[in-house]
């Protein structure tokens, strides 16, 4: 992990200050243009002024939440950041995908611009993925960028949405379409937020987590069928430094090298998009995507089947679906296949693993292929 460092910049003083299960886990995420910690554990949210004080500069802030988790935790997170000379305004959207619109990010501007927040201010995503997603576009855009903190309140969110930098919104015509780079300045992940999130969503965050061991920690994936649900700061900063490394290798997304975190979502959108993104939730669809690539792998990387099987097996430790419905529209997935980023100008650029631990990616793979791997879920 030579591009991962220790975070080491808090200092004596304040290290002695922290609660001990918030020094369990920070790291530094660096990349050629950027460099944030991420702090993970737990009761950060009663102590988030402190530490974004040591960030920040900014007196104004936006808080842009979603109505489920403003509930939960705003008012914790407003008294924090008030107590540590903060001026915090919340700006809730409704909960859901529905929210991530260009529509949504103006009326966010509008709001902000209404409680006077200018260059100097910053904006808090307090959320999942979606906040995530919308309040660091809003970050990247209002007066022409600001600071972005992630608060993100999923643990798909704390190992997947809120690194990398990605920011955007969705259009009629397909997700993500609208976003720019932009990453964090800081990023808090207080495991305690997790109690209070449903148990399909929960789940939901361990397909990310397990395509992070498929494609780059063989020995993560040995631990996660014993992994310790009441202590899982290590592994939210375990996967937080997997994400962080392959980002920081291909930032833009240019060489192919930040596409291995495709893995699974080739098959796995299209089969979200089959079921009108209803059917199932995105790291479920992910976790059949995945057993599709598997079977992929097996055929075009020499991928052991006993590998396949300890893949599925994991999975269905976590409830996540490995097969699809009898009566699921297989023919609609194939559809879905076209809007894929990854079928640039026709040519199929596919993820797959040789063994678990490793992975990348191959042109070696046809629609066929992965007609006959659908055929089989
Ligand atoms: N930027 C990236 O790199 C990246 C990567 C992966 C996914 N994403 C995006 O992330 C989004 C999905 O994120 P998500 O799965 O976190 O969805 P989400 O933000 O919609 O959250 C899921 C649901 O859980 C609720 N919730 C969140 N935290 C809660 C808590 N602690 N307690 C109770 N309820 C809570 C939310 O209100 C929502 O209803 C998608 O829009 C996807 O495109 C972005
Ligand atoms: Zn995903």
């Amino acid at each position: 992990m030579d591009d991962i460092h220790e975070y080491n910049a808090v200092n004596s003083r304040s290290r002695r200050e922290l609660p001990l299960e918030s020094l369990i886990a920070p790291v530094e995420i660096r990349g050629v243009a950027y460099n944030y910690p991420a702090l993970v554990g737990s009761g950060l949210l009663k102590r988030l002024g402190e530490d974004a004080r040591k960030y920040l500069r900014s007196e104004k802030c936006a808080i842009i939440s979603d109505d489920n988790v403003a509930v939960h935790f705003a008012e914790c997170v407003m008294m924090s950041l008030e107590s540590a000379g903060f001026q915090p305004t919340l700006i809730t959207i409704p909960a859901g995908e529905k929210s991530k619109t260009l529509k949504h990010a103006g009326e966010i501007c509008d709001q902000m611009i209404a409680a006077g927040l200018d260059r100097h201010s910053c904006v808090i995503g307090l959320g999942g993925g979606v906040i995530g997603d919308i309040s660091g576009f809003v970050g990247a855009i209002y007066h022409r960028g600001i600071s972005h903190v992630q608060i993100p309140t999923t643990l798909l969110a704390m190992v997947d949405s809120s690194i990398g930098g990605k920011t955007g919104v969705n259009t009629r015509n397909g997700k993500n379409l609208i976003g720019v780079i932009h990453h964090p300045s800081l990023v808090i992940d207080d495991v305690d937020v997790l109690k209070t999130l449903p148990k399909r969503e929960f789940n939901q965050g361990f397909a990310e987590i397990i395509k992070h061991a498929i494609i780059a920690d063989r020995e993560m994936f040995d631990g996660l069928k014993d992994v310790d649900l009441e202590n899982l700061a290590p592994l939210i900063r375990r996967n937080i430094e997997i994400k962080s490394k392959i980002v920081a290798k291909d930032e833009r997304d240019q060489t192919g090298k930040r596409a291995i975190l495709n893995f699974g979502h080739t098959v796995g959108h299209a089969i979200e998009r089959a079921g009108s993104y209803r059917k199932f939730f995105h790291g479920e669809a992910i976790s059949l995507g995945m057993v599709a690539a598997c079977a992929i792998s097996i055929k075009k990387a020499g991928l052991p089947p006993d590998q396949r099987d300890a893949i599925v097996d994991l999975l269905r430790r976590f409830d996540l679906p490995t097969q699809l419905p009898a009566k699921f529209p297989r023919k609609k997935i194939f559809e879905g296949l076209q809007f894929d980023k990854k079928f640039e100008r026709r040519k199929i650029r596919f993820v797959v693993t040789p063994q678990i631990g490793s992975a990348h990616i191959t042109s070696d793979v046809t629609l066929d292929d992965i007609r006959e791997a659908v055929g089989q879920l």
